[in-house]
């Protein structure tokens, strides 16, 4: 008898369902991410089938069956030994989006761990990984005793996911990159809620972007993908909840590695862009009331003012081997762009700013590829600030200055100098929405 003999379902006839509209059982769809975890089912066939789910959508009952498969194929972490309650936030990411350095070290200051599992960057879009790797001597791997202790000697931890948290989810997303299946609903949802219920968090606030720099531009699809997201999470019995916010503009001052670690640690001291600690205090907020504490907003602010939560990330970096004192790389080449008119700085678009930087080294193109931990963008002006002429609106900083041209190219027609009074291009306030209980 052959293996395909014993196989309980064929991924032919299950892709045919598919293509045909026809909603899959909880079985099939419990055999299909299993028998392609085993290398049962080819990549061939899975794309075809991520394609058809894409063009066909799925139900939430299926997109439900999907996520538990997707987490049944790994381990599941378990903090409730901690004694304490558990929250963690997941950005879909975006141009300058560091928040979760000086989130993890706020919540983690009232006593609610943050177990904070995150990636490295691919594309325009940084990870948090390449930016704490710029702290010299910083580690990011961490087996699951070193990070149950941090958790209970530091209270937060930001580590990389292990390979044995939702592996089909690894094998699924490498595809749908390669394949154009990326930006469907269901698979998003599945594979982020997969890999988050999986890491064991008792509550998560989702940070689900809009606009240039997000992937998804659109924020109805945004809403959407917020919506099914936070009913995964409810279903798998996680307090979720989603910020739907804006990222049309970069957030904060900072687009890299080195110089975003330098801009949250000014968070943490009490300043920083306003947009990035509004954003900071905000999702702190929602953290902290998931997991039932108050999160009462003068004691959140007060403690980035006092150097409470500063306290904690020293403590955390500390834990991971780095060096909180030492000095952030610095580039060897820098590239200033001046404003050529008085004016109003009335445009400064995501996504042209996140390519510009990911073209000066700051991120990769293949995943094997190294980060330049000093390359990226600082920005000196946001839209509607008045700028001057010759005033530097932005510095570009790379190893070699070989990389200045395609960065420039990349930043050209995505930031005007208008008049006073014309209307600001920055697609309205930073939070736009809120979904969840
Ligand atoms: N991030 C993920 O982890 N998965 C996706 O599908 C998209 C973004």
């Amino acid at each position: 008898m052959t293996d395909a003999a014993i196989e309980p379902f064929d991924a032919v006839d299950l892709i045919r369902a598919k293509r045909d509209r026809r909603e899959l059982t909880t079985d099939e769809i419990s055999w299909l991410v299993d028998a392609y975890t085993r290398g049962y089912v080819a990549d061939e066939q899975m794309s075809a089938m991520t394609m058809a789910i894409f063009l066909n959508g799925m139900g939430r009952r299926e997109i439900r069956d999907m996520t538990m498969a997707m987490i049944a194929s790994g381990e599941r972490m378990d903090f409730s030994g901690l004694g304490k309650p558990t929250s963690d936030k997941h950005s879909t990411g975006g141009v300058g989006d560091k928040i979760t350095l000086p989130l993890m070290p706020l919540v983690a200051t009232f006593g609610v761990a943050v177990p904070q599992l995150s990636g490295r960057g691919l594309g325009h879009t940084g990870g948090t990984l390449d930016k704490l790797e710029s702290i010299p001597g910083w580690r990011a791997d961490l087996t699951n005793d070193e990070m149950f202790a941090q958790l209970r000697d530091v209270g937060g931890v930001i580590c990389a996911a292990g390979a044995g948290l939702a592996p089909a989810d690894k094998k699924l997303y490498a595809l749908r990159d390669i394949t154009g299946t990326v930006e469907a609903i269901p698979l998003i949802a599945s594979s982020i809620m997969s890999k988050k219920i999986a890491e064991g968090t008792g509550a998560l606030v989702l940070d689900v972007k809009f606009g240039s720099g997000a992937f998804l531009q659109d924020i109805e699809r945004s809403r959407e993908l917020a919506r099914t997201m936070v009913e995964l999470g409810e279903d798998a019995g996680v307090a979720t909840s989603a910020l739907i916010t804006n990222m049309n503009v970069p957030l904060g001052l900072t687009i890299g590695n080195a110089n975003e670690v330098r801009e949250s640690v000014e968070v943490l001291a009490g300043g920083g862009p306003a947009d990035v600690r509004e954003l900071t205090v905000e999702l702190a907020r929602e953290m902290l009331a998931l997991a039932g504490r108050d999160g009462d907003g003068d004691d959140v602010e007060a403690a980035l003012d006092d150097g409470r939560a500063m306290d904690t990330w020293r403590r955390s970096i500390v834990a991971q081997g780095g060096d909180p004192d030492a000095p952030l790389p610095v580039s060897r080449e820098q590239h200033v762009v001046t404003a050529d008119r008085d004016g109003v700085l009335v445009a400064q678009e995501a996504l042209p700013f996140g390519i510009a930087a990911w073209r000066l080294g700051a991120g990769r193109a293949r995943k094997e590829d190294p980060v330049h931990h000093a390359a990226g963008i600082d920005l000196h002006a946001k839209p509607g600030d008045a700028v001057r002429a010759g005033q530097p609106l932005f510095t570009l900083h790379a190893d070699e200055p070989a990389r200045f041209e395609r960065a420039l190219a990349a930043v050209e027609g995505a930031w005007r100098i208008g008049d006073e009074g014309d209307p600001i291009d920055d697609g309205g306030p930073l939070i736009a929405d809120r979904i969840g209980r």
